[in-house]
């Protein structure tokens, strides 16, 4: 990614920042209000915008990539130049993928010193799962449930990339999906918007904190606005076209909730929605997001979002594309140059009104005085602080933690696991063991390549076994530091004899196997949800002399191990799990922590099930009662249930539920409770699950909805009475018109430990 250098105007661009022209900004005292600290930031707003030219409202709306790395398509030739005429005329608002103190200080430098109004940039960036000391990918976060972690970890990456330069992330991607084949279900939250919205909700309160002017806050962005999810075949930017329960009870929900939790943006999404591209479609942004809900801040398009919309088939030039885009409410024009080029003219032919630009600058600049960006535009900018707060321990500490919170054990068969700690022979095979970039995974721009502690190192760090390594097989061919290396295909199986070789002499084989961390992400779909490449059958070779395997996935999406699930008696799921990666799976391999994540998407048997998901509608067939075995909702060939449904994970301990009761206060109160003991012989965490379903409904509902969850730690033997309350926020649901009703009748409540739940009731609400 970093392969985009404009050599000369990087030297300009540093030349410039370190000439001291003593320029003012547009703090309070050069728009008069200084003297005045009771103004609001409205107010504020409102003096700057009146001393700002029709241009330079609009300049705050564009937002160019910087000199330096690429996170979309490659930008034309003379960008570079055009970029850095902008900015010296204060005609660029913002900017992403500049960071580090140097290189912002550089841009921001010429925004505040050379330009008329100096007004400060804000700068963005994905910070994603972390900046330079990398956490696990957002779906294996998720897979912990625990939102205080997650939190936490948002914080953490906050802190590292406010030190850094960094006012703004785009982050955190709420969309829900269903569809494995999507690369970027790594960067979400799973398939469930019960879960997706809380786990949204800890990532805006990570991020933002609760003052965005501190210096280890920056501002959040809720995207992609929306639908991204539900590309149709899994196929990133393709066609989304849903219908309105599902864009109202699935789709919407983390967005409302990140709203809610005071999320400043938003950013809208590359796929046309019910036939209109998400960037253009006022329906979304200005109806329901600002209007509807209410949203103060301001949305920013995605990577050029705005001149697709000609590709798209809807707008016919680029003229065209700026219109729709900012008058359907899209209030910065990240990468497409549109706005800036167009927007004065079509405001002075009187094609769109001034108002509007009025209001995208206010959003804008209001989210740039709550950063504190006016008060003093360098506050994020001193390389002491710098120095000081990347990489900390703390942040060590942290986001080994959420690794280990991430793991998700799927199967244990006669308690291969934990293993033992010396006295054994333990072969270790799969190229990803000894990979210390993929476990960075897919975002990570920052992160320097070759940081991330691999499975190899973390096992060895146990001393008493002793451990051989063999590779077997590459994942990718070559070496693979950047996504555009990335190649998939390899045949190549001259390290099978070694592996086999080592499988033979040893007590236990843990085979690290899955997807590269760039496999998964952006631009990244997939057909096929297999073992890349010939890791099946590496896995089926080594399983032929020795089948005392404990598999360890790495990947960034649920995978087809259905014969690895038949074969293969322990598998752990360790996703890709940042910069402490091979700590952590050594941790919980040993059983140093019982895992307790459970998986917050459904792992298909077979690719053909796709989309799969637990909070299916029933249809009208559901079952499939024999002898009648043809006209019932089936496949000939699979069964229809998944392989591990969502809410799946054992622990090395084990859980009953019992003692059911459902307390009927009112239909508004429902209280349930039920009795959690740990039957096992380890402490352990397990997260409790309550989940509804409204069986009778004027719009149908889904067969199970999760409505509920808790963590819950108990030491052996230990019991706990757990319980959990039902309002009509739970009970209800969103109707075709939007709006958001409770329907009495029949429902049934469960409890258990994933979404194939233990404990069910039967109620009837008035
Ligand atoms: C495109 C992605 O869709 C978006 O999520 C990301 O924030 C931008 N590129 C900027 O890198």
């Amino acid at each position: 990614m970093k392969h985009f250098i404009t050599s000369l105007f990087v030297l300009l661009l540093l030349l410039s920042s370190s000439s001291c022209i003593e320029k003012v900004f547009a703090k309070d005292s050069s728009i008069g209000i200084d003297d005045n600290k009771a103004l609001s930031i409205n107010d504020k707003v409102n003096a700057l915008l009146l001393k700002m030219t029709l241009e330079e409202k609009i300049g705050q709306m564009n937002q160019y990539n910087g000199f330096w790395d690429l996170t979309g398509p490659t930008p034309k030739d003379g960008d570079a130049a055009k970029k850095y005429d902008h900015l010296k005329k204060g005609y660029v608002g913002s900017m992403l993928n500049v960071r580090g103190v140097k290189e912002v200080m550089s841009v921001q430098k010429i925004a505040v010193e050379e330009t008329r109004l100096g007004i400060p940039l804000i700068i963005g960036f994905d910070v994603i799962h972390g900046y330079k000391t990398i956490s696990p990918i957002p779906l294996a976060e998720s897979a912990s449930w625990d939102l205080e972690a997650i939190k936490m970890s948002a914080h953490v990456a906050a802190e590292e990339s406010a030190a850094a330069g960094i006012n703004w992330t785009f982050a955190p991607m709420v969309d829900i999906s269903r569809d494995a084949r999507w690369g970027r279900v790594m960067e979400g939250a799973g398939e469930d918007p019960y879960l997706g919205s809380k786990i949204g909700v800890a990532r805006v309160e990570g991020f933002q904190g609760d003052d965005l002017s501190a210096y280890n806050t920056i501002a959040a962005c809720a995207k992609h606005f929306a639908g991204y999810g539900f590309a149709e075949a899994g196929r990133d930017y393709n066609t989304v076209d849903v219908g309105t329960s599902t864009l109202n009870n699935i789709i919407f929900p983390p967005f409302r909730a990140a709203n809610e939790a005071g999320v400043k943006t938003f950013m809208n999404s590359f796929n046309e929605l019910n036939g209109v591209p998400a960037t253009g479609d006022k329906y979304l942004q200005r109806d329901i997001l600002k209007g509807e809900w209410g949203f103060e801040g301001f949305v920013v398009s995605d990577w050029g979002s705005i001149t697709e919309m000609i590709a798209h088939g809807h707008a016919k030039d680029g003229t065209q594309a700026a219109e729709i885009a900012i008058k359907a409410g899209s209030d910065m024009d990240m990468e497409s140059y549109l706005y800036v080029e167009e927007l004065a003219k079509l405001v002075k032919d009187g094609k769109v009104d001034e108002e509007l630009i009025n209001d995208a600058a206010r959003r804008i600049l209001t989210v740039k005085f709550e950063l504190g960006l006016f008060d003093d535009p360098y506050k994020y900018l001193d390389e002491a602080r710098e120095k000081e707060f990347t990489g900390q321990q703390k942040y060590h500490d942290a986001v080994l933690d959420m690794a280990k919170k991430s793991i998700v054990l799927l199967k244990n068969e006669n308690n291969l696991l934990p293993l033992k700690k010396d006295g054994q022979k333990i072969a270790v095979i799969g190229a990803l063991a000894n990979d210390n970039t993929s476990p960075l995974g897919s975002w990570r721009i920052a992160a320097d390549d070759s940081t991330a502690v691999t499975v190899l190192e973390g096992l060895k760090a146990y001393s008493g076994n002793q451990i051989t390594y063999a590779k077997g097989a590459d994942v990718t061919i070559g070496e693979t530091k950047f996504v555009t290396e990335l190649k998939i295909n390899t045949t190549d199986k001259s390290g099978f004899p070694e592996a086999i070789s080592e499988a033979e002499k040893a007590d236990v084989v843990i085979m690290v196997l899955g997807e590269h961390g760039l496999q998964s992400g952006e631009g990244r779909s997939r057909t096929e949800l297999d073992l890349p490449g010939v890791q099946q059958d590496l896995l089926e070779a080594v399983y032929k002399v020795n089948k005392n395997i404990v598999l360890v996935l790495n990947n960034g999406r649920p995978l087809t191990i259905t014969w690895a699930d038949e074969n293969i008696p322990a598998i752990v799921e360790a996703w890709h799990l940042g910069t402490q990666s091979g700590n952590a799976i050594a941790q919980v391999l040993y059983g140093d922590y019982n895992p307790s994540g459970k998986l917050p998407m459904t792992f298909p048997r077979r690719v053909g099930q796709v989309p799969l998901y637990y909070n299916y509608k029933s249809t009208g067939r559901p079952v499939l009662p024999a002898p009648d075995i043809v006209f019932w909702s089936h496949y000939q060939d699979e069964e229809n249930g998944a392989l591990y449904p969502f809410g799946h994970g054992l622990s090395y301990t084990s859980f009953e539920y019992s003692d059911l009761v459902v307390d009927i206060k009112s239909s508004k109160e429902v209280v349930v409770s039920f009795n959690l003991k740990n039957t096992g012989k380890v402490k352990g965490k397990e997260v409790v699950q309550l989940y509804i379903q409204d069986l009778y409904a004027s719009v149908t509902r889904p067969v199970k909805e999760l409505k509920g969850f808790e963590l819950v730690e108990l030491e052996p033997n230990q019991s706990k009475n757990i319980s959990m309350t039902l309002t009509d926020k739970e009970l209800g649901f969103y109707d075709n018109q939007g709006n958001f009703i409770f329907e009495s009748g029949d429902f049934k409540i469960f409890v258990g430990g994933s979404s194939k739940t233990l404990l069910e009731k039967k109620i009837e609400l008035e």
